[in-house]
């Protein structure tokens, strides 16, 4: 069972179990920063931050919580969102499905009968989206992202341009993933394009503070709960859930939401969200991952945080 979270008068006993969690967490020695981005490895190994922000509006944070990295794959949970708002479910269901794919998120991997990726966390099924929002944006698809990130978060998000040009000079894996999709009838023509709107999403700089934020607009049903903007629609919120719940610790699902239960996606800049319905979001940050590319601190704190809180969905 859930305890009820943040009523003023349990402020410090969240704030002291963050605390706790965040103390453990440091003994977390193990993993690497990710180098296949070549600028994803200068970042500082030791920088570990967790966030808390409840779907009532309140926010609490430790250690290295606003510093700014990558969103990375974090980007895909909220591109899903938005490619359902923009041509629906059914539309976006003939492109990408819903089901786990049990392969690293970098797999070269189709459904041998649609073609279609498996789901849109790896990162077939993102490119996928990303050419959904190209297909209707054009140019124009970026600067859309960015601002609804940037209203889910609360603030006017920041973008790496060197991380973004060290992807795109090195992303040869991602190009080769989006001309098979061309290839299989499931993206448009402008690839490069395509690709490039998918290394740019993944530059845009998140803190945990701000994922924490993005994540309890999730779970407030669209609604940032800080300033009461209506970011998301609600099928696409209950959708974007749903996935993230099955397949957004790639090839780690079935352990996560075996022992953990909370739908999350996390990033191999080293941010993780975690959405808790009605109830609030997490964030944290630790850029050493593990070898399926999850942050390795920031998995122990969301499974400490689930633990200490009873967030478990079951
Ligand atoms: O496409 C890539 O490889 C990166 N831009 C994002 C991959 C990622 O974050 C996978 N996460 N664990």
């Amino acid at each position: 069972m859930s305890m009820n979270i943040a009523p003023p008068d349990h402020r410090d006993e969240l704030q002291f179990i963050l605390d706790d969690v965040y103390r453990r967490g440091l003994d977390q020695r193990d993993g690497a920063l990710a180098d296949y981005i070549p600028e994803l490895a200068r970042v500082e190994p030791e920088s570990f931050g967790i966030a808390i922000a409840t779907a009532k509006g309140k926010v609490y944070a430790v250690g290295d919580a606003e510093v700014a990295f990558t969103i990375q794959s974090v980007s895909k949970a909220f591109g899903y969102c938005l490619a359902i708002e923009q041509i629906g479910r059914a539309q976006v269901l003939q492109r990408v499905g819903v089901e786990p794919s049990g392969d690293a998120f970098n797999a070269i991997e189709f459904d041998p009968h649609t073609r279609r990726p498996y789901n849109p966390m790896v990162n077939a099924g993102a490119i996928t989206v990303a050419g959904i929002l190209h297909d209707r944006f054009g140019d124009g698809a970026f600067d859309f992202m960015m601002d609804r990130f940037s209203r889910a978060a609360g603030r006017p998000l920041g973008f790496d341009e060197k991380v973004y040009r060290s992807e795109s000079e090195t992303g040869h894996r991602n190009r080769a993933i989006a001309h098979l999709l061309l290839a299989g009838g499931i993206i448009s023509e402008a690839v490069e394009a395509i690709v490039d709107l998918y290394f740019r999403q993944c530059s845009i700089l998140v803190t945990a503070v701000d994922l924490a934020r993005m994540g309890a607009t999730l779970a407030n049903m669209g609604e940032n709960p800080m300033t009461g903007d209506q970011v998301f629609e609600l099928q696409a919120v209950r959708d974007t859930q749903a996935v993230m719940f099955s397949c957004g610790m790639y090839d780690y699902s079935g352990n996560w939401i075996y022992d953990i239960g909370i739908p999350a996606k996390s990033g191999v800049g080293g941010g993780i969200v975690g959405v808790v319905n009605r109830q609030l979001g997490i964030g944290t940050y630790s850029p050493r991952l593990d070898r399926k590319g999850n942050s390795v601190r920031g998995v122990a704190a969301v499974a400490a945080l689930s633990d200490e809180l009873g967030l478990h969905a079951f």
